[in-house]
């Protein structure tokens, strides 16, 4: 048993969507949240700068004791070296492994559609994995840079006609080749999960990599039995942000809906 949090980044809102599971799944645990709202977006950007905002996201996290480190962040899952992230003083998990896993699971046709940032599609962490376990998989990928931006203005709801129009010029390619597995490789896209299956239809199965990586997180946690003592009160959860708080703050607590609330703090992570 450990009762340590465990520690979570993204580069702004799009890891609460594991937050959310894993308040969910895991009641008794405290979690460590940074959301690098003044760095944010990470996908347009080199992997040399990518490596170094996630260098700091995690030694800020190790400076709050955490037991695991979830990057919640298809971006530095995708780019963060595996050997660096084997070395780290508690166990680390990006969200590319398991949501290769779920979709695996879900496709019926083996035609895959992966959509994430400009740095991820590039880098092809989601498609090489997708080949080695999917044989004869079809993959129809897609960089998406506009939806970063949408989510974090909050322009995430049905009546959004500039997302809507994003979605129908990234998706209608994807769509129209007959995918019925899509994968969000960005942690934020869930948060366009609407729109986003409004335009594919309901018949595809559309994998978010926060939440299944939440879930196979749980397990990890019981096999190294690192999970929080369960007699334990409830979980806590704080946030740690390196933009203003207020901005963070309305767009949080209306995506963790039931989950929402905790103390939210401004760090400056440059100094980490
Ligand atoms: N949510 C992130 C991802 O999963 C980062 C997006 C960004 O900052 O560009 O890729």
């Amino acid at each position: 048993m450990d009762n340590r949090p465990i520690g979570v980044f993204d580069s702004g809102l799009g890891g609460l969507t594991g937050v959310r599971q894993l308040r969910k799944i895991l009641p008794h645990e405290d979690i460590v949240y940074f959301g690098d709202t003044g760095r944010v977006p990470y996908g347009s950007r080199s992997p040399e700068t990518i490596i170094q905002y996630a260098q700091q996201d995690i030694n800020f996290l190790l400076s709050k004791n955490v037991k695991f480190i979830m990057a919640a962040c298809g971006t530095v899952s995708s780019t963060y070296p595996l050997d660096r992230a084997a070395n780290l003083p508690v166990p680390y998990t990006g969200v590319v492994g398991s949501t290769v896993r779920a979709a695996e699971a879900a496709t019926r046709n083996r035609k895959v559609g992966v959509i994430g940032t400009a740095a991820t599609i590039r880098s092809g962490s989601y498609d090489s994995l997708l080949r080695q376990l999917v044989p004869g998989v079809e993959i129809h990928k897609q960089a998406c840079p506009l939806f970063v931006p949408l989510v974090e203005n909050g322009m995430v709801g049905m009546d959004e006609e500039i997302t809507r129009l994003a979605v129908a010029k990234y998706l209608g390619g994807i769509r129209d080749a007959g995918v019925d597995t899509l994968i969000l490789g960005c942690t934020h896209y869930p948060l366009l999960t609407e729109q986003i299956r409004a335009f594919m239809g309901p018949e595809v199965a559309l994998i978010d990599p926060g939440k299944v990586t939440a879930i196979a997180m749980k397990e990890a946690l019981q096999a190294l039995e690192l999970l929080a003592d369960p007699a334990k009160e409830q979980g806590s959860a704080e946030f740690y942000v390196s933009d203003t708080v207020e901005a963070f703050s309305a767009s949080a607590d209306l995506f963790l809906g039931q989950y929402a609330g905790g103390k939210v703090e401004r760090v400056a992570i440059e100094t980490y």
